[in-house]
């Protein structure tokens, strides 16, 4: 055989148990058991140290593409639909009726989220009280700004 090829053979001697008494063998294993938890708990610890725990989540959840259907309508069912339902004035319950409106007329104007209600009530800048009202707290901005998208990309019934 070549040289060459016998190298890995020369390697293992480097980790031939054989080399080492049982007793020694058994230490090292479970210093080496007992390391690589304490390295598994260090790496952990530095996973959390370095992810931004939530604070910066714009990346990772705001869709490329915003769906009325999968993003927008479960925010309105789970903070607006109770009142914004079926009471006469204006319904968030489903795409028709939202863009409907209310009795300010439309709330939604495709691609123009700053002249939308919607946007304006949700972010306390219109008169009458901040969507939704206390003692709820307002939206963060996050759940804001995936409406935003969503009406700034068209406001479709996607
Ligand atoms: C506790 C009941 C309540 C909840 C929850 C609520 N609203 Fe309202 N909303 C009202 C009332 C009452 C008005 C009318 C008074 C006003 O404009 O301040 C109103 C008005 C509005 C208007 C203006 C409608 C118009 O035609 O003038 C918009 C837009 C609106 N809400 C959006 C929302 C959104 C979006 C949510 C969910 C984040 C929400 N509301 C949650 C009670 C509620």
């Amino acid at each position: 055989m070549l040289p060459v090829l016998q190298w890995p053979e020369d390697g293992n001697n480097l980790r031939n148990p054989r080399q080492m008494s049982l007793s020694c063998l058994g230490g090292a294993f479970l210093f080496m058991v007992e390391m690589k938890n304490k390295l598994l708990l260090l790496f952990l610890l530095f996973c959390v140290a370095c992810s931004d725990m939530g604070t910066n989540p714009k990346e990772e959840e705001i869709p490329e593409t915003v769906s009325y259907k999968n993003d927008i309508q479960p925010l309105l069912n789970s903070g607006c639909v109770n009142c914004h339902g079926n009471q006469g004035q204006l319904s968030l319950a489903t795409y028709a009726k939202t863009m409907k409106g209310g009795k300010s007329g439309k709330v939604v104007i495709p691609k123009n989220s700053a002249g939308s209600l919607l946007i304006k009530k949700l972010k306390g800048e219109a008169s009458g009280q901040r969507m939704p009202p206390k003692p709820q707290s307002p939206w963060a901005d996050i759940k804001i700004e995936l409406v935003t998208k969503w009406i700034n990309a068209g406001a479709e019934d996607n």
